[in-house]
């Protein structure tokens, strides 16, 4: 994509989006019942959102995903809580977040408090949520090198998948295997914290309908995340035009928006100093690497090759109890969690307190680490007896990440 036609991209990104009926047809249609009215409210300039200290909201960048045991979306509320809605209709509530503490003892007798946010909807305006319904929070990630990631050849990540642990190394790691609007038939899903999305324009699709309430050619419902027992909100004025195939947003402003994405380039890693070097070696000594795979070779057309480096085997893994959430989504378990990409995790942690982990809980790179359950139970042991020192040097590397 050119030069101009990014640029048309981000004003798309960052377009504020407007209720139907409206004088600027171009840009209405938004929800009925919507999280935040542009991609850039969520991503700020195309990057992750973070959680308020004090939990007292509202976290718009927060999406808490709507499920239950079976991963069937809630019968009133749908797949997906939003808490705005155009005037005349109410919202669906407000996601309110309390969090739980506990501290976890490392070898050295350093105490490190680790806190889980715990949500409840507060003014629920359609009646009370199903019983059954539970709630995964997810925190709008970094969209920088979404390309790179794209670029990765199916087969290269397939053969670090090890589902049944043949190796016997106690990590497995699976594809999650998707039936894509957008291909057309079965590829590996390797965008979305579960890795739900198989690309950039597949996740701008799913974005544009459950985030904004837009829809899009193949989603073309102008009422958006509406159920059925949400009647009004069915009935609201929307912006799709009488055509057939004419949506909210048209393939056209789909393309931009996710060229827009794809130009983002991947975040560059800082120079290394002999600490972060010996904290490299950790890594792999630990095992970080089994999963966080630094690099992978991406062949081009012409047959050249580049190395991008995200630090993700994109694979699903069972991250254990501490993460699980109880939510099934697609394929993947309650527990189970596409490796997070490490790159850009220095800048992300530079200033201070971070919102870390798909739903921000940790708020240092230690207590993401400490998260750590499941398949990384082995490695997670590890970090807690290095010495203080040896886990300086290992934080100091990622933070050249
Ligand atoms: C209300 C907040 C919100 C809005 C608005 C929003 N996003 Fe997101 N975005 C998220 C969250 C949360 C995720 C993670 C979703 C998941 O894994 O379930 C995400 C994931 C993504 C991803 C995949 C990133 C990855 O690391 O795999 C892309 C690409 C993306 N969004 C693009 C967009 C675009 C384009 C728009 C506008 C059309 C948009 N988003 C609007 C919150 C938002
Ligand atoms: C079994 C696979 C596995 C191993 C081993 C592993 N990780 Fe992870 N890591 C993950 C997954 C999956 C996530 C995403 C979890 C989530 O968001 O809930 C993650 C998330 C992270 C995050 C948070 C990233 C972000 O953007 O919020 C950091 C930091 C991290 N890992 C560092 C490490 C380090 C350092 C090690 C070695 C001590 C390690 N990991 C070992 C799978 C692994």
């Amino acid at each position: 994509m050119q030069g101009l036609d990014i640029a048309v991209g981000q004003a798309l990104f960052e377009r504020i989006w407007v209720s139907s009926p409206s004088s600027t047809r171009a840009a209405d249609g938004l929800g009925p019942l919507f999280n935040a009215r542009s991609c850039a409210a969520c991503h700020p300039g195309g990057g992750r959102g973070r959680l308020l200290d004090d939990g007292g909201g509202p976290d718009i960048s927060l999406l808490a995903r709507l499920r239950d045991a079976n991963g069937a979306g809630d019968s009133v509320y749908g797949v997906q809580l939003q808490g705005m809605a155009v005037p005349g209709l109410p919202a669906e509530g407000r996601l309110v977040l309390g969090f739980e503490y506990r501290g976890v003892p490392l070898a050295d007798g350093t105490t490190v408090t680790l806190r889980r946010p715990v949500a409840r909807v507060a003014d629920p305006g359609y009646g009370p949520l199903d019983p059954d319904t539970r709630f995964s929070l997810r925190l709008a990630p970094n969209l920088a090198g979404m390309a790179a990631l794209e670029a990765i050849d199916d087969a290269d990540i397939a053969a670090m998948a090890d589902p049944d642990d043949v190796d016997g190394d106690g990590i497995s790691g699976r594809l999650h295997w998707l039936t894509s609007e957008s291909y057309g038939k079965r590829v590996p899903g390797r965008l979305g914290f579960k890795a739900t999305a198989a690309g950039i324009d597949e996740q701008t699709r799913i974005a544009f309908v459950q985030d904004i309430g837009i829809s899009v050619p193949g989603r073309a419902a102008g009422f958006g995340e509406c159920t059925v027992a949400q009647a009004a909100c069915r009935a609201a004025p929307h912006g799709n035009s009488p055509g057939p195939d004419d949506p909210e947003a048209s393939a056209l402003v789909v393309d931009l928006v996710s060229g827009f994405v794809a130009s983002l380039p991947p975040p560059s890693p800082r120079p290394m100093d002999a600490d972060a070097r010996a904290g490299e070696a950790l890594f792999h000594d630990i095992g970080c690497h089994s999963c966080h795979r630094p690099v992978f070779t991406v062949r081009r057309e012409d047959e050249s090759t580049y190395d991008v480096k995200p630090y993700t085997d994109l694979l699903l893994h069972d991250m254990g109890e501490g993460l699980a959430d109880g939510v099934p989504e697609g394929d993947a378990n309650p527990g189970e969690w596409r490796t997070a990409p490490l790159w850009g995790i220095g800048a992300v942690t530079a200033g201070g307190d971070a919102s870390l982990l798909h739903d921000g809980r940790a708020r240092t790179l230690l207590e993401a680490i400490l998260w750590h359950g499941g398949e990384a139970a082995g490695t997670v042991e590890r970090v807690r007896t290095l010495d203080a020192r040896q886990r300086d040097q290992l934080i100091r590397f990622l933070k050249t990440l």
